[in-house]
Parts: C-alpha cells; structure tokens; sequence
C-alpha cells in the first residue's frame, strides 16, 4: 500500500504540529477465514419496528450476537429491521433507534439496515424506499472519521426468510466489509440453504480466477483457497512466475492463456472436465485499461479493452454454462465505479465495466441454475492504479465517505462473500466496494 496518509510516522507528525489535514481512518480488517467467532466477540444489538420479521431475526443471531435494544453500552454493531413500516409516522422507530445509537457506536463499527419493498399501496412503497436516502446519508454522516460502515439489505420478495438476511449480514458486520459503505443490497431468494456455521464455507469447492495472478485476483484467489476451495489460475503465460508461485502457495492449479486467445476457453473448459467433476466458481476478474481520450484512441487500444474485459469475459462464462457448470454455481464479474459513473480517457473501460453489470443481471434472470453477480471497486491501491497521476490518485482517494483508496483484499473478501452461500439470497446485483466513493454515487 502506498498511501502515505495511512503511514503512522506522518499520521503523528500531523498531529503534534497541529496540521489541519484530515487523516483518514484506520479499518479494522479480518482476514481469516471466516468463523463464529468474529461476530461473537462484538456487542451487536437487533432492533428496530416490532414485527414477527424481527423477532426471527433475532433469534437467527442468537448466540451469535447479543440481542440487547437497551443501549446504555458501546457497539460495535447495529441491526436496524424497517421491515413492516408502511407509514410516515412508522419511520419514526428508524429516527429512535439510530438516534439513540449513532454516538454509541465504536470506531470500525458496523450498520445494517434492513428494509423489505411493500407494495401494498404507493406509500408503503415508498417509505420502504426513502430508507435508501436515508441509510446513504447516515453513512456519510457517521462514517468518514471513525471507519463506521452503514449499508442496507433490501428485501425484495416476501419469501426471504430471516435466516437468508442474517446470512448476508453476517459478511457486513464483519471486518471483511471494511470498505463497504453506503451500500443498497437486494436480497430475494433463489435457492438459498440454510446451515449452521459459516466454517469452511468453499469446502471441495472447485474456483477459477481469471488474472489471478496479482492484484484483486491474486487477493481473491488467496481468499477462496482459505475457505478450502481448489483454485485454479489462469494468467497470461508472460505472468508464469508469480502464477506458479502463487499456485505452489495454494496448492492450486495454473493455466497460462491469454483469455482472448481462440482457443483459451476451450482449452480452460477441458482442463476443469478432465481433472474435476465441474466448476462452482468462476471469477472473472482478468481486466486491463488503455486509457486515451476517444480523438486520440486508437481501433487497437478500443479492441484490447473490449476483448479481454468483455468479449472474453461472456465466452468464457458462456462456455461453462453450455458445459462444465456445476449446478448453483457461482459467477462473479469485476465492473467497476468507472463502469456506474463513466471517466474521462475511458470510454472504453467504461463500456466493458457497464457491460459487466449487463452480462450479470442477463445470467441472473435466465439462468436458474447459477448465481451471477458483479463488484464494482472504487480506487484500490494496486499496480493497475499505482502509476497514475499524483491529483487523479488522490481525487480516487479521498473524495469518498471513507477518504482512502482500498486494498486488493478488500474486493477479495467480497468476491469470497458473493461465491459463498453466505450470499445465496444475493442474485444479478452489482456491489460496489468503494469506501463511499462520491464518483458514481
Ligand atoms: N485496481 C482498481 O482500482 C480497480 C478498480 C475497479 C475495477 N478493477 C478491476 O479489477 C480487476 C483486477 O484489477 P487489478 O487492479 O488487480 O489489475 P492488475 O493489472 O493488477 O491485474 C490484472 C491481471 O489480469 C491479467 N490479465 C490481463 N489480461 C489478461 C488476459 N488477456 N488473459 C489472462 N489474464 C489477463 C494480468 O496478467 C494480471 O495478472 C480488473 O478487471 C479491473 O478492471 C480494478
């Protein structure tokens, strides 16, 4: 990481000559693998309108946190329900409980809201849907100095059960979702189990990561072999060494193909056939930039971009589903902020980034038999953005809730969450891990 506010010599020196640069905050992140534990060791209450939705809530959680809705200690977490208000006035047990809250929170703590879309008249629809504003702006608001995190889950259909939305708010409580804020997440259900421990969550899971050899995939990669997944990378053959490396480390398997090559996913289909009874995870993460404004880009840099990032990118997922898909398998596409917003100089990107969140929600609705679902970084401190220029790195930086650019561990965690069946209430989405990022938002 070469973000020099993070450097703690700085950070100390600013502080004692009384220097009025906000330094941003330090996140507290858990990279082992996912356990019990973590959530057990926080003081989290479950609160909010009284329904038979939140009593099952609470006991989901139960003993996993501690239920208590009398805040007269810190928190380092808060479950807010809002499903059930269908009125103006009923909007007042969010203002309450968030009210009473909000001061109480620790440093790194976390906020989930949770709302369920009720269209029983038009209003009921939207109350259900100002508690987006309202959870966007309270991440703004108790978020940037102390590393505080609020984002909602957002029921979409009246069959999630309760254990489904305590699944995927296990992963935003947690210290895996450090650089997650200010996020809306539609929750439905697909096919979702329910299980007991989030303990070895990929066990005998067979993995694929595209560019997995450095950067967001090589983090990835790590991250799903911790979860006890076999993870094979594929890079192109000029990233050999750090591939193989990385794979002894792993004990995982490479192949080294330029995905864009005629014959690569063929050649990825049958190795997975040959070695393996299918695929249950396909990350597609392999991406590349050449940016220029579009007077001055050339066919080549506009084609390169569209190969790897797209073309590639539905050939090969395309692949699998015509064979070698396991069933609920699971696919994760890298968009990016730059896909949602649009950047000057990358037109290009831009249109792969969007067409990634397009392949995703298309794979999600006419195929019941996987999940698809896309992450959109904001600025990651990685080498893709290491060598732009100094005001446009800072600009990714610290015009965001958080005032940080992430890390290649941060997208990792999410993209373990989106391939695990923490996630199976979570289809066709597109999450962004963005420390808040204004750009896009
Ligand atoms: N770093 C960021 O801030 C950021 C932000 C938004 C989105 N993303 C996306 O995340 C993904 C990973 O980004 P990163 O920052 O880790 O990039 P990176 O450049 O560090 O790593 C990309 C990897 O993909 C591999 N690759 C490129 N072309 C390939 C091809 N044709 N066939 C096989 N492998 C190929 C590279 O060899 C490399 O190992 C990309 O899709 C990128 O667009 C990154």
């Amino acid at each position: 990481m070469n973000d020099y506010l993070q450097n703690s010599t700085l950070r100390t020196l600013l502080k004692t000559l009384n220097i009025p640069v906000p330094v941003p905050p330090i996140l507290k992140r858990n990279l082992s693998a996912y356990s019990d534990d973590e959530l057990k060791a926080k003081k989290i209450a479950v609160a909010g309108k009284e329904t038979e939705f939140l009593h099952q809530l609470q006991k989901e959680f139960h003993p996993k946190v501690d239920n208590a809705t009398v805040y007269d200690e810190k928190l380092d977490g808060l479950v807010v329900s809002c499903v059930g208000m269908q009125t103006i006035e009923d909007l007042e047990d969010l203002y309450t409980t968030v009210k009473n809250t909000a001061s109480k929170i620790n440093a790194n703590g976390r906020v989930v809201i949770i709302s369920r879309i009720d269209d029983a008249t038009a209003l009921s629809y939207s109350v259900q849907k100002s508690i987006d504003g309202f959870s966007r702006a309270l991440s703004k608001e108790i978020g940037g100095k102390k590393g505080v995190t609020v984002n909602q889950l957002k029921i979409t259909n009246t069959n999630v059960m309760p254990f489904e939305t305590a699944n995927a708010a296990f992963f935003f409580l947690s210290d895996k979702s450090s650089f997650i804020t200010g996020q809306v997440v539609e929750v439905g259900n697909a096919f979702s189990a329910s299980f007991s421990s989030p303990e070895k969550l990929l066990q005998d899971k067979i993995a694929i990561v595209t560019g997995g050899a450095r950067g967001i995939g090589a983090a990835t990669a790590k991250v799903l072999h911790r979860e006890g997944a076999k993870v094979i990378i594929v890079d192109v053959p000029f990233a050999k060494e750090d591939a193989e490396k990385l794979a002894q480390e792993l004990n995982g398997d490479v192949i080294l193909e330029d995905i864009t090559d005629a014959k690569a996913t063929a050649d990825i289909q049958q190795y997975i056939l040959n070695n393996y009874k299918g695929l249950d995870i396909l990350v597609n993460n392999a991406g590349i930039t050449r940016d220029k404004t579009i007077a001055k880009m050339s066919i080549d840099q506009w084609r390169g971009v569209l190969n790897v990032n797209l073309k590639a990118m539905v050939n090969l997922t395309e692949t699998f589903i015509e064979k070698g898909f396991n069933e609920h398998a699971k696919v994760v596409g890298l968009s990016s902020i730059s896909g949602i917003a649009g950047n000057v100089g990358q037109t290009n990107y831009s249109l792969t980034k969007a067409g990634v969140i397009g392949f995703t929600k298309a794979l999600a609705t006419r195929n019941t038999k996987l999940y698809a679902n896309a992450v959109a970084p904001g600025f990651i401190e990685t080498k893709m953005t290491e060598n732009l220029p100094f005001f446009v790195k800072e600009g990714g930086r610290r015009l965001s809730t958080l005032k940080q650019g992430g890390l290649p561990e941060d997208v990792a965690e999410l993209i373990g969450f989106l391939s695990s069946p923490l996630s199976d209430g979570i289809n066709g989405q597109c999450l962004r891990v963005c420390g808040g990022s204004m750009i896009g938002a």
